[in-house]
């Protein structure tokens, strides 16, 4: 479990993380969302013990990382899949953290063959592609078994395979009682991986809550009809219950009733339709919709 309360970081004149409150729970994946600059990273570097706050405190386990006799136990980071020397081997560079953690040789072993790297790790870590530094990550932050893993932007320029890799990974660790955060700028990386969303816009907290209250929040199911009897079929939607606004084209955008209805009514008043389309509010357009609020919130506080 990892607790944020009033996590508070100022850099100078940039207020990077203000105020935040939430809570990544065991046996979850949480998806950690925001545009690039909104504070992710500086977030999860506090939570790790990396950077202090201004004001506030971040929690693993109901302590400081740094108060953990072994910190790699109760959390393990993913936080620049670059940052391993080129010249060592994805094996040594394990069995130098290990050791230099306290963690038995045995792991290295282990999670070589959790990530899939064990038949290459010999090799230079300098001749790795993008996916299998990611995986190598991955590794290292699995070395302490520990029931907490935090994940900085995991699936940035992966391939497809790889993408896929480690959405399962992160789905297996919540699987085991896990508590597992991940962040992306991207609403379409998370929208199959996560079942809890916390975004961030500038620093602020805008939502912390489940994928599908999410989506409907920003305004759920709509229908799109198109019909030549328009404006009569308004209103006997409206006399339903339905609430309808004119969409592109003179179509009609339908909420408050679902397509089955729909059709039954207009076949039950003999009304012509030429298109009957469900649309699902896209999880990308909600993002959208809730990080302009903020952003704009933000612009018209710093002006005032
Ligand atoms: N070490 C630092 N020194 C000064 N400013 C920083 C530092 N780290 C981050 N920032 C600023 O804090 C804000 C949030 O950055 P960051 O946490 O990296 O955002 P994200 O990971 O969401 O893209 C940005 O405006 C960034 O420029
Ligand atoms: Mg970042």
């Amino acid at each position: 479990m990892i607790e944020v309360r009033g996590l508070t970081k100022r850099y100078g004149e940039v207020l990077a993380v203000n105020d935040l409150n939430f809570s990544v729970r065991p046996g979850e994946v949480t998806g950690f969302l925001g545009p690039n600059g909104a504070g992710k990273s500086a977030t999860m570097r506090m939570i790790l013990g990396l950077d202090a706050p201004t004001s506030g405190t971040a929690t693993v386990g109901g302590r400081a990382v740094a108060e953990h006799p072994v910190p790699m136990r109760a959390v393990g980071a993913l936080l620049d899949a670059g940052a391993v020397l080129a010249s060592r081997s994805a094996y040594h560079h394990l069995l130098a953290l290990a050791a230099s953690n306290g963690l038995p040789r045995g792991r290295v072993d282990a999670v070589l063959e959790e990530v899939g790297l064990s038949g290459v790790a010999r090799r230079a870590a300098g001749t790795y592609s993008l996916g299998m530094r990611q995986r190598l990550g991955i590794a290292g932050a699995l070395l302490g078994d520990p029931p907490v893993l935090v994940l900085d932007e995991p699936l940035n320029g992966l391939d497809p395979e790889g993408i896929v890799w480690i959405r399962r990974l992160m789905r297996r660790m919540a699987g085991e009682g896990r508590a597992v955060m991940m962040s992306s700028h991207l609403m379409s990386e998370v929208e199959l991986t996560v079942d809890h969303l916390v975004v961030i816009g500038r620093g602020r907290l805008i939502a912390d809550t489940g994928m599908a209250e999410f989506i409907a929040s920003v305004g759920g199911r709509e229908v799109v009809v198109r019909t030549p009897q328009a404006a009569s079929f308004a209103g006997r939607l409206a006399a339903v219950g339905a609430a309808v606004r004119t969409g592109e084209e003179g179509e009609l955008v339908v909420t408050g009733l679902d397509a089955e209805h729909i059709g039954v009514l207009a076949a039950a008043t003999e009304v012509e339709l030429h298109k009957l389309a469900p649309r699902q509010t896209s999880l990308e357009e909600a993002f959208m919709e809730l990080t302009q609020d903020s952003v704009e919130y933000s612009a018209e506080g710093e002006a005032a």
